[in-house]
């Protein structure tokens, strides 16, 4: 079992819901630790270069139009195994091929607003958790 840090977005639809505290604490309940976590509005820069691998994909303005329309929670979770733990928290990516119970299941209406975002990988996690936060701002436990 690895000890991992995973990033966490929960979308401007869930924040709009006013169902930040039970994500949080579905996230708790598995045992993932929040050792940071923050309230930001995005700028349009700052969600494409967060997407930036996506920008040829025919989704991409709506996805960013989507992360900038409200703000958002950005949080680390840390954890066994966190990056996978999330990601089966989560359920898959459009909520009408998610499973029953996960967060996009229970809380997300459509690919686009889903609810939340988690890293892909440990290297993708590396990557997102420094975009958003500086080692100061990580508190490890
Ligand atoms: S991939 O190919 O597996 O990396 O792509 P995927 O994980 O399916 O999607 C990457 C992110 O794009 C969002 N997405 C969309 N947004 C708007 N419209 C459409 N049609 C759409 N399809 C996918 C999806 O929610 C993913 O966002 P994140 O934040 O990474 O979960």
């Amino acid at each position: 079992m690895a000890l991992e840090r995973t990033l966490s977005i929960i979308k401007p639809d869930a924040v709009a819901k006013n169902v930040i505290g039970e994500i949080e604490s579905r996230f708790e309940k598995a045992g993932l630790r929040i050792v940071a976590m923050k309230m930001v509005q995005l700028s349009r820069e700052k969600a494409e270069g967060f997407y930036a691998e996506h920008k040829e994909r025919p989704f991409f303005k709506d996805l960013v139009d989507f992360m900038t329309s409200g703000p958002v929670v950005v949080q680390v979770l840390e954890g066994e195994n966190a990056v996978k733990a999330n990601r089966d928290l989560m359920g898959a990516t459009n909520p009408k091929e998610a499973e029953a119970g996960t967060i996009r299941a229970d809380f997300a209406e459509s690919i686009d607003a889903n609810a939340v975002h988690g890293s892909d990988s440990t290297t993708s996690a590396e990557r997102e958790v420094s975009y958003f936060f500086s080692a100061e701002e990580i508190c490890a436990r």
